[in-house]
């Protein structure tokens, strides 16, 4: 049976495509929007993607791809991701998806693109919040285990998290 989920992904948005330089401002205030719910949970305010600056965001799509969603028929922006190859290792970061978006299969659908940007040799890695179950969730569905666990600060964990496509 068709995954509910991915039907709306299907209907709402077209495919994932790489960003445009134009697009970063309009990525960038994504990014915010969708990590205010992080920063909340975490009480804190001054967590990486909510301080990141436009050039650091310039400086970031010089060394990996920047993949966006579009609604279907428009320009707007609903979700993103990005990555970075470094060697054999494809790191994924920053995937967000617009709030009223959430949890009709965009994540997904956008992490399942940038893993068919490189090669099938390539292992992926991400982390994310160690006390974020949806992220958890949605990482164990797609294919990725822990390896590693590092304290960031007295609130914050992050689980470092591996797949392999081969
Ligand atoms: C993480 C994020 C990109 C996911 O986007 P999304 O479009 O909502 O994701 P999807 O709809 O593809 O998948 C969400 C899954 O989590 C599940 N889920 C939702 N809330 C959950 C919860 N509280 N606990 C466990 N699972 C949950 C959904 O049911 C769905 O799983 P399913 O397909 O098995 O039903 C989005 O929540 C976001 O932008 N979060 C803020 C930024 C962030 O934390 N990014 C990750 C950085 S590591």
């Amino acid at each position: 049976m068709a995954h509910k989920g991915k039907d709306m992904a299907e209907t709402d948005t077209q495919k994932p495509e790489p960003a445009n330089p134009d697009d970063l401002p309009e990525i960038l205030k994504l990014q915010k929007l969708a990590f205010l719910s992080e920063a909340e949970a975490l009480g804190d305010h001054s967590i990486q993607p909510l301080t990141q600056t436009l050039d650091e965001l310039r400086a970031e799509f010089e060394k990996g791809p920047i993949l966006v969603l579009r609604e279907r028929g428009g320009p707007a922006i609903l979700g993103s991701v990005r990555a970075r190859q470094e060697g054999g290792l494809v790191y994924v970061a920053k995937l967000v998806v617009h709030p009223s978006h959430q949890n009709r299969g965009l994540g997904q659908t956008l992490l399942a693109a940038v893993e068919g940007l490189f090669g099938p040799q390539a292992k992926y890695v991400l982390h994310t919040n160690a006390k974020n179950p949806k992220n958890l969730h949605l990482y164990d569905k797609m294919g990725y285990r822990e390896f590693k666990r590092e304290k960031m600060t007295d609130r914050l964990n992050f689980v470092f998290l591996e797949k392999r496509l081969d």
